[in-house]
């Protein structure tokens, strides 16, 4: 199964901040860096450029949810940084995720590098099952909108989805073995869990078949953020036992 370096989530409000995160986390295996919407609409361009220029691959997570044609040019502007990985709302619909895709390729095409793996964002961790039906109207259980959400991505050529550890069994029961599975929510036994309401350790996020975890905090704000990156990178990778 593929697995992939943890990616590290540098959710700060400056560039200095993650300048100096991606200094310190210039290590090996180099970790891929997660890049939000906070400091991308903060700072642009720039703090992509910043990673690259070091080495990082880069998940450039902004989901993306509008018209079909307006995602196709976003994307396209985004598959033009060489990124690796992104993201985009599966509740925009077919028409919408294919529209993105296409953006995304003919952008990378353009700039001659690899297009991005696009990931569907399904339901959000924070909607629970009263948001879901008394806001959203939706009959269906959260965990069967979530597999609902999946099959569809998967269906339009999408590279995977953004989910919880706690979903990856309701998805791989209704999607392909190449399909990936990234989830956040991780944190090493000891940290604590911050505003994230049900979490998994790294080495459980294996077990549970993650292709890839996203730590943000329990990195970042740790006082030796290398040491942290290297704990739950073992932890998730567990090389010892794969050789
Ligand atoms: O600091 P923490 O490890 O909680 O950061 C998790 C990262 O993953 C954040 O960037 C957050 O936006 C993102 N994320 C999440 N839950 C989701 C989707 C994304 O925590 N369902």
């Amino acid at each position: 199964m593929k697995r992939f370096v943890p990616m590290v989530a540098i959710d700060v409000a400056t560039k200095q901040e993650a300048i100096d995160l991606f200094d310190k986390l210039m290590v090996k295996p180099q970790p891929i860096v997660k890049i939000g919407m906070e400091l991308y609409y903060g700072l642009g361009q720039v703090i992509v450029k910043e990673a690259k220029k070091r080495g990082f691959k880069v998940f450039l997570d902004l989901k993306l949810y509008d018209i079909p044609n307006t995602v196709h040019r976003a994307m396209a502007a985004i598959g033009r940084l060489g990124i690796d990985f992104t993201t985009i709302h599966a509740a925009g619909g077919s028409e919408m995720l294919i529209a993105g895709l296409a953006g995304l390729e003919e952008g990378a095409k353009e700039a001659g590098v690899e297009p991005a793996k696009l990931l569907a964002i399904t339901q959000l961790t924070s909607i629970d099952e009263k948001i879901l039906h008394e806001q959203q109207h939706v009959d269906l259980s959260l965990i069967e909108s979530v597999q609902s959400y999946a099959q569809l991505a998967e269906k339009v050529g999408l590279a995977g989805v953004v989910c919880s550890a706690h979903e990856i069994k309701a998805i791989r029961e209704v999607t392909g073995d190449d399909f990936l599975c990234v989830t956040p929510g991780i944190r090493p036994t000891h940290a604590i869990k911050d505003d994230q309401k049900r979490v998994v350790t790294p080495a459980q996020a294996r077990i549970d078949g993650s292709n890839a975890i996203v730590v943000g905090r329990p990195i970042t704000q740790s006082f030796d953020p290398v040491a942290a990156y290297q704990e739950v990178q073992k932890a998730f990778l567990n090389e010892e036992e794969e050789k």
